[in-house]
């Protein structure tokens, strides 16, 4: 079996049940449980000095390797580039990026200092898998130091269209460090389209038909591969009798309303405050519907240090509390909304008892929560799952009801017409999404990946 070095900036939680909203971890552990290997990522501190590695040995059958950031680093790093520049270009939030030079070395920084732990480690592995938007220049300060091994990268988030990514400074640059992995792989068809349009206008490369991609000096593989949850895990765990209970606790609490059910980080990307104006519009324009339609909106505290996200959540705040206060009966709340993380466990529950999942980012690279909302329903009796077109997952899941987030009056009556539907339509719906959903779970996309990955190199040794 193929053993795998993984670096992404997250490690995964030792406790599986432990509240996390962020799909990358799940996805990953479950992928490389199954492959053995080694995790290299962030340990999730800040130290005063920068450390030289702690390796955990534990359960699982793969080693974890953590590391932690200096103050300069998380500031510079994670803060900094990876959160104030490039997490809001890649969604396509121009005006939020701040770009600052000193932090784009410090960024470069790390990314060798990570470089360097896995030449030193991963001399064991067969393949390196980097992840995601805090690693666009690790593939290139590997090949400095000399290692050779078979590696490639996936970007979790979008990949924007060249003009945008043309906003940074230091884009060509960084797009052409890309190219010193084996295979870069993508969430969506349209980001592999925006990522060949770069390399050929900006970086006078050719695409051929075959996937691979040529630039003076080097030949790779771009190609997409969606990824997916572990399926046939969270279906069982949304039948489990521990989230039984806790199904029986809460529809008791709820007193028969039909539930709408929102899960996200709290992050601008997500839509929430256009979700928020849909929903209360929904209730403005049914008033007979009140009493029966709920919002229960969970907003997962994130990157709590960086001034963008106080200031949503202080708005999120607002706007809730508004809603209530101009909409609430005695006997009835239309917003429940939790600023806290919940467990797989509790979150399987909860999706299971809601009649309507609400997915509706202005931009996200796939949203794992529109996959596991499908994966938790009941065959006999699903509920509607209403999702962004610009959510990666939207690509694949033809059975949802598509809405344009930033089109309020259309949100509210795809709200309106998830609570109307049929059993009959909404069974045809979630059987064509579970359906897909099954054929391509987390496992067949690190298959599909690692595939792809060996069959990349492989060609580059024969020099073809
Ligand atoms: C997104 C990113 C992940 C990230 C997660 C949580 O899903 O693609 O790389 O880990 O958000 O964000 P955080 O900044 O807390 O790691």
């Amino acid at each position: 079996m193929t053993r795998i070095a993984i670096v992404s900036n997250r490690l995964p939680s030792l406790d599986r049940q432990a509240a996390s909203a962020g799909g990358l971890a799940v996805a990953l552990s479950a992928a490389l449980a199954e492959s053995g290997g080694m995790w290299l990522g962030w340990n999730g501190t800040v130290s005063s000095e920068p450390d030289d590695g702690v390796r955990l040995r534990q359960s699982t059958p793969y080693e974890i390797v953590s590391l932690a950031l200096s103050e300069q680093e998380h500031a510079g790093y994670y803060q900094g580039f990876a959160n104030r520049v490039l997490w809001p270009l890649l969604h396509g939030r121009m005006d939020l990026v701040r770009f600052d030079p000193q932090e784009f070395a410090i960024y470069r920084g790390v990314n060798a200092r990570f470089a360097k732990q896995l030449a030193a480690r991963a001399a064991g592995a067969d393949v390196i898998w980097v992840h995601d938007y805090h690693f666009l220049l690790l593939g290139e300060e590997l090949r400095r130091l000399g290692v050779g091994t078979a590696a490639g990268f996936f970007l979790h988030v979008p990949f924007p269209a060249p003009d945008t990514l043309l906003v940074l400074p230091r884009s060509r640059q960084i797009v052409r460090a890309l190219t010193a992995f084996d295979l870069v792989g993508f969430q969506t068809q349209n980001d592999l389209r925006n990522f060949r349009e770069f390399v050929v206008r900006h970086l006078g490369g050719t695409v051929s038909d075959d996937g691979s991609v040529q630039v003076p000096g080097r030949r790779f593989v771009a190609d997409a591969f969606p990824i997916g949850i572990d399926t046939r895990r969270f279906t069982e765990l949304a039948a489990s009798k521990e989230a039984g209970q806790l199904r029986a606790r809460l529809s008791g609490c709820l007193g028969g309303q039909l539930g709408m059910i929102g899960v996200d980080r709290l992050d601008y990307t997500k839509g929430l405050e256009h979700r928020l104006l849909a929903f209360e519009r929904m209730l403005e324009a049914r008033p007979a519907r009140r009493q029966r339609a709920s919002l229960l909106q969970i907003a997962a505290p994130s990157r709590e240090g960086i001034p963008e996200y106080h200031d949503l959540k202080d708005r999120l705040e607002s706007l809730s509390g508004r809603i209530n206060a101009r909409h609430a009966t005695i006997d009835w709340t239309p917003v429940r909304y939790l600023n806290r993380a919940f467990s797989q466990t509790r979150l399987a529950a909860l999706y299971r008892l809601s009649r309507i999942g609400l997915v509706t980012p202005l931009r996200d690279g796939m949203n794992l929560v529109a996959k596991e909302y499908v994966a938790a329903q009941r065959s006999d009796d699903p509920g509607v799952l209403v999702l962004s077109h610009f959510a990666g997952a939207a690509e694949r899941l033809r059975g949802a009801l598509l809405v344009n987030p930033y089109d309020i009056g259309s949100m509210a009556g795809a709200m309106r017409q998830a609570l109307d539907m049929s059993l009959d339509e909404r069974r045809e719906r979630w059987s064509a999404m579970i359906a897909e959903l099954r054929d391509n779970d987390v496992h067949r996309w690190r298959d599909d990946f690692l595939g792809a990955l060996l069959a990349s190199r492989a060609r580059s040794n024969r020099g073809s």
